[in-house]
């Protein structure tokens, strides 16, 4: 059956040299080796990852079907890939391999071992657990403040919920769309005008974190010495469009979507098929739910009326396998290809706050470099299509430039561009000195809030925590592009055009402890005073 099985694939490749699919070919030659008699003896199998690099589309199963003669055991087939990714990834022996390499052209096929990435906390760090009372911000909360009576009246929260009260014009009361209930008060109520007043329909947040205080001032923050940094104490002024429209998808752990301050603006969209049956979508670490606390929820979130995508890709372990996060990201881009046909669609952010590790001993050896090209390739196709993409720049202490996919940010694009489309994130405190435990560099697009991090978490519908890392920077930058989207929607798919203003925006120069000469030293910053 085997011999005659290998014969019938030799002959459709090579009497069907190109196969249509979409009505665009695909060049398939037949393999040179001996394919069927090194199948009964394979070698070692390892999982893959494939991509195929050829412009054109790959009939996937067309190719699975041709390599089962050559010992491919279809059950060994975890993911395939097509739209954006054009590829699969399976246990595979090596000989396996060597007749798939064979057999594609004129393209070829990138190949790698399925590796596993990390979330981007430091290995080491201790953190504070704030034993802090949940506060009632309707007596203390956040404030909306209109100067002008005007005609497009728009509520500055809308409620979608109960407990959320609609601010109003000046003069009026706020209205308690359900006053009875006790989930989450809204930053609505109107004062009367005072001195302090922010432009025209921003909202002043008055009970919100360092960090969303440091993304609304250009300068860096004064007078925190004796303020409590993992609390409360500061304010945040925004824009009320506040990221409406905009999509956020947090490539993570998964989210504790009934968490009161995303007030069911998060759902969980995809989970790797290798977490359905041992996690399904609930986040068992707290990573994604405190990033995307940090995107986007009501309190600790930067774009607060954004919706925000749970792709989860890793579990309590805190890895997971790049074939997985492929899956993710091709199920991300379907998703925006869908969105973007609804006429209310602002546009696709990614947060990433994962990558690759460095060896302990390697650290300090900068010709060692640890990059994914497969997965890479997978990302950039990704930002290629128009989703704006935001990852953690890595928490080795050393040169962002070193590790995937942080590197992106300077890396050249899937059609032979200079990349300027992946935004890579550094992590600084509050007195604006980076990170010890960030990475730094040219490859480094902006720093963002990542120590004493206070956002959302898994230990119940009101629980939060205080974290560091670029794992939380890159969540404030990401909630701020899904915010600029919301104010500028021309930029709404040109991923170039917001990297642009995103750094042109930034406080320049601020950053210190920095020991690269290329460090731009940036700080995010989301423009509201101009
Ligand atoms: C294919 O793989 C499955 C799962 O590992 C295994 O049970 C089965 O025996 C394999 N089939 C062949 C023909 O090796
Ligand atoms: C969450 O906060 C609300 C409002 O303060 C309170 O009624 C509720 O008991 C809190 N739930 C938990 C689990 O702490
Ligand atoms: C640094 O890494 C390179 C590449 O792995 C290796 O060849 C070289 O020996 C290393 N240098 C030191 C000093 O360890
Ligand atoms: C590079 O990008 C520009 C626009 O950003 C485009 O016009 C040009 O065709 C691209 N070059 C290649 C080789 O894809």
């Amino acid at each position: 059956m085997l011999g005659v099985y290998s014969l019938l694939t030799l002959l459709l490749a090579s009497t069907a040299v190109a196969h249509r699919h979409r009505g665009r070919h695909v060049h398939i030659r037949p393999p040179s080796s001996t394919g069927a008699a090194a199948a009964a003896h394979p070698t070692t199998y390892s999982n893959y990852l494939f991509r195929f690099t050829g412009t054109d589309p790959v009939n996937v199963d067309e190719i699975l079907d041709s390599l089962q003669p050559y010992g491919f055991n279809m059950s060994h087939l975890h993911h395939t890939f097509s739209e954006t990714m054009n590829g699969f990834s399976a246990l595979m022996s090596d000989h396996c391999v060597g007749v798939l390499k064979d057999m594609v052209t004129p393209d070829g096929v990138q190949i790698e071992p399925v590796v596993t990435m990390k979330l981007r906390v430091p290995v080491a760090s201790t953190i504070p657990k704030p034993q802090r009372p949940f506060v009632d911000h309707r007596k203390r909360g956040a404030h909306i403040r209109h100067n002008h009576v005007h005609t497009h009246y728009k509520p500055a929260i809308r409620p979608r919920g109960p407990g959320f009260s609609i601010a109003t014009r000046i003069g009026e009361d706020p209205v308690e769309s359900s006053p009875a209930s006790s989930a989450i008060p809204s930053p609505s109520t109107v004062p009367a005008a005072d001195d302090d007043v922010p432009a025209e329909y921003d909202i002043l947040q008055t009970d919100a974190t360092w960090g969303l205080q440091r993304i609304s001032q250009r300068n860096p923050i004064l007078g925190v010495a004796d303020t409590d940094v993992n609390g409360q104490n500061f304010k945040y002024k925004f824009d009320e469009s506040a990221g409406e429209g905009v999509d956020i998808y947090v490539i993570d752990t998964g989210i504790n979507t009934a968490h009161k301050d995303f007030g069911g603006r998060a759902k969980v969209e995809f989970v790797a098929q290798s977490l359905v049956n041992s996690e399904g979508p609930g986040d068992f670490a707290g990573h994604g739910t405190h990033c995307a606390g940090t995107t986007g929820s009501m309190h600790y979130g930067v774009a607060k009326r954004a919706n925000i995508y749970g792709i989860k890709i890793m579990g309590r372990s805190g890895g997971g396998l790049s074939s997985d996060i492929a899956a993710g990201i091709e199920h991300m881009v379907k998703r925006h290809r869908q969105r973007r046909l609804d006429p209310t669609f602002r546009g696709s952010v990614a947060s990433m706050s994962f990558g690759l590790d460095v060896a302990t001993a390697d650290l300090g050896n900068s010709s060692v470099i640890s990059k994914s090209p497969v997965l890479d390739s997978v990302i950039m196709a990704a930002a290629a299509e128009g989703i704006h993409t935001v990852i953690a720049g890595g928490n080795q202490g050393i040169d962002a430039c070193r590790v995937s996919p942080g590197y992106l940010s300077r890396a050249v694009g899937l059609r032979g561009n200079y990349s300027a489309s992946v935004i890579t994130v550094g992590a600084a405190d509050v007195f604006d000195n980076r990170a010890d435990f960030s990475n730094y560099g040219e490859c480094i697009t902006t720093y963002a809030p990542g120590v004493a991090v206070l956002s959302t978490y898994i230990n119940g519908d009101n629980s939060t925590q205080v974290l560091q890392g670029t794992s939380m920077a890159a969540p404030h930058v990401a909630g701020l592009v899904a915010y600029l989207l919301g104010l500028r929607p021309e930029l709404k798919e040109d991923v170039q055009g917001m990297k642009r203003l995103l750094t042109s925006t930034a406080g320049r120069g601020l950053i210190g402890n920095v020991v690269d000469a290329e460090d731009k030293r940036l700080v995010a910053y989301n423009g509201v005073d101009g």
